[in-house]
């Protein structure tokens, strides 16, 4: 019989012998008899040694944590009260007949088994190839491999082809930078590693491929976080002659389907809220639906006060006064709500006012706050409109529209999370109706999405007032992170040299970095759109994990380095001079030798 997994010994092979390959998990010594708990990847598996087999036993007996063992036995079921309910292997155990060390180890730099706590990550990522042995780890990407088997499926179901794009390539616009590749045939000049696939899927929508898939690499240059890597993987989707509507139904079934198979759960429906109302009600262009508490606009009735911290953005067009009712908010300590507005100066609010709402028969007597004496002639009817209640909490935030929003969408999520307001499961949702161009801090006009998006209406218009201007471009949004983004495109050249010129993009630089797609342009383009997921974030959210470098095997770290292999490292140099790069400020490392 070919050897077994250890975690798949179960009752069907009792009394069988049978052989495993694998690693030491744990080891324990009981009155002269020798346990070990065996791993691989589908799970442990425990391993009795007796002193009646000499041999075995000896070879146990030198045996530590990590070292791979070949080990022979017989299926026994185990002792009545022994048996583990968690593990597949958990009612039965094998009686080793012999066992040969195939390969030794050190003592890992962490322990693997259920002594691992408090390893800090810098470590785990040195030693990832242990770190991965573990089997939170191993689950995970595990969990990952048949997931991306299951979207192929439901794509190949669905006619899609999967093509692949390359990585050497020019710069895409997504937002971020670039990373570069120098190159040495050319010297002076550099390939740029794709943000996206974004336009070589438009090319490929020209070239007739009408439904086109990639699970590709995707790497961007940017400030990273828990749901950021500067390597991540795309499910990337583009089609011909079909609308947003259909679109959005696609992924939304490729989604579902997602979640049905791999954890047994039926999404909810998935609402679609503008991005206006977005904004509005939670602060954010990706609202948390699973916390219910939303942001009600005070500035009407701030104007009015004498207090200026409110009135002054109150009357000023790009600023925001918002209210926040928390129920039960009134029990928060003084020592919390501090902690609470320290949270929300990290997005730049100066401060975090409250009212607590003690006994609403009483009238102002009955609230409770530092700022109500300033705002004594409307406070009952913002308590009103707010809906506060007895041992609620109102919190504003006071400023210009962008940190109110940055500020109190944050608070929001926090609060209700920490308070047990949030409700468990899923919360999908797609956000639409996106505007076309946000302003920078310039004050020139930048994409919201990408400058390829199809604008609402008539460009005519668009021109006339783009900051108002709205694109065909949708955002699936679950529990708070975006999921996945697309947009239709634009197939029609005039309108993209337009959106171009309205983007502060001359003839010579749409020409420099996108003749390519302005020559498509002219050749019969369908018209097209699509739609990328963030496979690892949705990875992230399925199993679990708090970051997306949890279900990625070699991730970076937050200052986008790779403590496994070094990498980025100094370049030997010939290398360079090969490249024709001098190098004018001293790298962080040593030079290493030519
Ligand atoms: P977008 O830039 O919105 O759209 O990216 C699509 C999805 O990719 C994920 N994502 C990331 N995941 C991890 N780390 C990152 N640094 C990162 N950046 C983005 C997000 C996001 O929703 N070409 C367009 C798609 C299109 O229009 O079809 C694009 O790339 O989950
Ligand atoms: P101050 O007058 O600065 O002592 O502030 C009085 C109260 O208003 C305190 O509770 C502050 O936290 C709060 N506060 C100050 N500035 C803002 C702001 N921009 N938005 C919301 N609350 C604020």
């Amino acid at each position: 019989m070919c050897a077994q997994y250890c975690g798949s010994v179960d009752e069907k092979l009792l009394e069988q012998t049978v052989t495993i390959n694998g690693w030491i998990h744990r080891r324990r010594d009981h009155g002269g008899v020798i346990f070990l708990d065996m791993r691989d990847r589908e799970g442990l598996l425990q391993v009795v040694i007796d002193p009646d087999t000499p041999e075995a036993f000896a070879t146990a007996d030198s045996a530590r944590p990590e070292y791979i063992l070949k080990i022979t036995g017989r299926v026994r079921t185990r002792y009545a009260g022994t048996e583990n309910a968690h593990m597949k292997s958990g009612k039965v155990e094998l009686l080793a007949k012999h066992i040969e060390v195939l390969a030794k180890s050190e003592t890992p730099p962490f322990p693997l088994n259920d002594d691992f706590t408090n390893v800090s990550e810098e470590l785990r990522l040195k030693y990832r190839f242990l770190d991965m042995r573990r089997p939170e780890m191993f689950a995970r990407m595990k969990f990952r491999a048949q997931a991306t088997s299951v979207i192929r499926r439901y794509l190949d179901e669905h006619g899609f082809f999967d093509v692949e794009t390359p990585i050497l390539t020019k710069a895409t616009p997504e937002g971020a930078r670039d990373y570069l590749v120098p190159s040495r045939t050319k010297p002076g000049n550099f390939f740029a590693l794709p943000q996206s696939p974004q336009l070589f899927k438009q090319l490929l929508m020209v070239a007739g491929f009408d439904r086109y898939y990639q699970i590709a690499k995707c790497f961007r240059d940017e400030d990273l976080r828990a749901d950021r890597q500067p390597e991540f993987t795309q499910i990337d989707i583009e089609t011909s002659f079909i609308d947003d509507e259909e679109i959005m139904n696609l992924s939304e079934g490729l989604t579902r389907d997602l979640f049905q198979q791999m954890l047994d759960v039926t999404l909810p429906d998935f609402p679609r809220m503008t991005y206006a109302d977005a904004m509005r009600d939670y602060g954010s262009d990706k609202p948390d639906l699973r916390v219910p508490m939303k942001l009600i606009d005070v500035a009407d009735l701030m104007q009015t006060v004498d207090f200026k911290v409110f009135s002054a953005p109150a009357k000023d067009p790009k600023g925001r006064v918002a209210a926040l009712n928390v129920p039960g908010g009134a029990s928060l300590s003084r020592k919390q709500i501090d902690a609470y507005t320290q949270f929300v100066g990290i997005y730049g609010a100066k401060g975090l006012a409250y009212i607590k709402v003690n006994d609403l028969s009483k009238g102002i007597e009955g609230l409770q706050s530092p700022i109500v004496k300033f705002i004594e002639p409307i406070v009952m009817e913002l308590v009103e409109r707010v809906g506060a209640k007895d041992g609620d909490c109102v919190f504003f935030g006071a400023d210009k529209a962008r940190v109110v929003n940055d500020a109190m969408g944050a608070f929001r999520i926090k609060v209700g999370h920490e308070l047990g307001l949030a409700s468990s499961g899923w919360a999908p949702l797609w956000v639409v109706d996106f505007p076309m161009f946000e302003e920078t801090d310039t004050g020139s006009l930048t994409s919201v999405h990408h400058p390829f998006t199809l604008p609402k209406g008539d460009i005519e218009q668009i021109k006339a007032s783009p900051e108002t201007a709205l694109s065909v471009a949708y955002d699936m949004v679950l529990n708070g992170t975006e999921v996945g983004g697309g947009s239709l495109r634009i197939n029609n050249l005039e309108m993209q040299k337009q959106v171009f010129g309205i983007l502060g993009i001359d003839e010579e630089e749409a020409n420099d970095k996108f003749s390519f797609l302005l020559d498509a342009l002219k050749y019969g383009a369908p018209p097209h759109g699509g739609l990328a997921f963030g496979l690892d974030r949705l990875i992230m959210l399925m199993t679990g994990a708090s970051s997306i470098r949890d279900v990625i095997a070699f991730p970076k770290t937050k200052t986008a380095e790779c403590p496994l292999t070094d990498a980025p490292a100094p370049a030997p140099a010939n290398q360079l001079r090969d490249l024709g790069i001098r190098i004018k400020e001293k790298p962080v490392k040593d030079q290493p030798a030519a």
